[in-house]
């Protein structure tokens, strides 16, 4: 393709240079745009830059020389940028890749440090709820949920709490307010403990159970160094034909065992539930000093650690009305609940259990 010769200029002021150049432009542009194969990206260097014949060396043998002083400047300035222009049409159609200098705007220095990012992690009680379900999910047992917004019903009355029974002043209850006008076993509360759930499983399915129970639970209690208001529980219930007290014995004995290492001890002291009969505190030795006695079990040589005992006949009745199976004649259990705050803080040796709910990552990343 051949353009036609570069005409003489004959008005130097701005906006004839303007019009003269924008017309080069444009005929650098489609004649770029036509651009077909190699030899063509050759011909249109030669036709625009070329030095002997090349049009820019015409436009600044025949414009740039014919220029008043005055106006030479400008058409400086104008030749310089049509001819980056021609330049960059060049470079694209001959496919060149970008400039060095665009390079190394952009480059990546692969030898730089990455981005690093936090990995989440199970906050401790989390770990710690987790292990203890573990350790009976590998004896078989299932796991159940309940309601945190619970009724009196489940949480107290069908756990043989009758009303106005002083056994429910051991557990100082948050509850719903406005609840006065309906009867008292429908009025909501805070779950006290995850026992309620050991109702509604019954309810819902006939014996055998083998159940643990992770979940929140709230006590109107005043927050000091081992209390806290909301603190979790794993509860569990095994019911079956022929359940025994060292059925109980041998489970609680080996779930200690699983979570504080083959050396812990276990011992069955008399205690009170009113879900449970006989029922039981479950002590283990002393996991800092071994049973020798220290300051942390009191120079004792143990540890209290959770209750537990055999399903009193009471609870299987109330399970009994929605499902007969429940016959205390026939079939025997029990159950125990734990708190899993205090698990995890003699696992990991913590003295405040408010460490746990502070959100202090120096605390939280140390059981990463
Ligand atoms: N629910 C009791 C409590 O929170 C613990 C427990 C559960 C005791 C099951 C015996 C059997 O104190």
């Amino acid at each position: 393709m051949t353009n036609e010769a570069i005409p003489n200029l004959t008005a130097f002021d701005e906006a004839s240079l303007d019009k003269a150049f924008a017309q080069l432009e444009q005929q650098a542009r489609d004649s770029a745009a036509a651009i077909d194969g190699s030899e063509a990206v050759e011909a249109f260097r030669l036709e625009w830059l070329g030095r002997k014949q090349g049009r820019l060396n015409d436009v600044s043998g025949k414009w740039l020389k014919a220029a008043p002083a005055e106006a030479k400047k400008l058409l400086g300035q104008k030749f310089n940028a049509l001819k980056a222009t021609v330049e960059g049409l060049l470079e694209q159609a001959s496919g060149a890749g970008p400039s060095d200098a665009a390079l190394a705007a952009e480059a990546i220095d692969i030898t730089l440090p990455g981005t690093k990012r936090l990995t989440g992690a199970e906050h401790p009680i989390t770990k710690t709820l987790n292990e203890i379900v573990g350790v009976f999910a590998a004896l078989g047992y299932l796991v159940g949920v309940g309601p945190e917004v619970e009724t009196d019903f489940y949480n107290f009355e069908s756990m043989n709490f009758p009303p106005g029974h002083p056994a429910r002043d051991t557990q100082d209850t948050l509850v719903v307010a406005n609840q006065e006008r309906r009867p008292l076993r429908d009025r909501l509360l805070l779950r006290t403990h995850t026992s309620p759930v050991q109702m509604r499983t019954m309810e819902k399915q006939p014996p055998p159970v083998r159940i643990v129970i992770p979940g929140k639970v709230h006590r109107n209690d005043a927050a000091d160094a081992t209390h806290s208001p909301i603190f979790h529980q794993v509860e569990g219930l095994c019911v079956d034909a022929n359940i025994t007290f060292s059925d109980l014995k041998g489970t609680l004995d080996h779930a200690m065992k699983a979570l504080f290492g083959s050396s812990a001890k276990t011992r069955f002291f008399p205690s009170f539930f009113p879900f449970t009969e006989p029922s039981a505190d479950v002590q283990i030795s002393c996991i800092f000093c071994g049973g020798k006695g220290c300051r942390k079990c009191k120079q004792s040589g143990w540890i209290e650690l959770l209750g537990c005992g055999m399903v009193d006949p009471a609870v299987f009745a109330f399970a009994a009305e929605k499902q007969p199976a429940y016959d205390p004649k026939k079939i025997s259990g029990f159950a125990f609940g734990m708190g899993v705050e205090r698990i995890a803080m003699m696992k990991y040796g913590v003295s405040e259990i408010g460490q746990f709910y502070a959100g202090d990552m120096r605390f939280l990343s140390q059981f990463v």
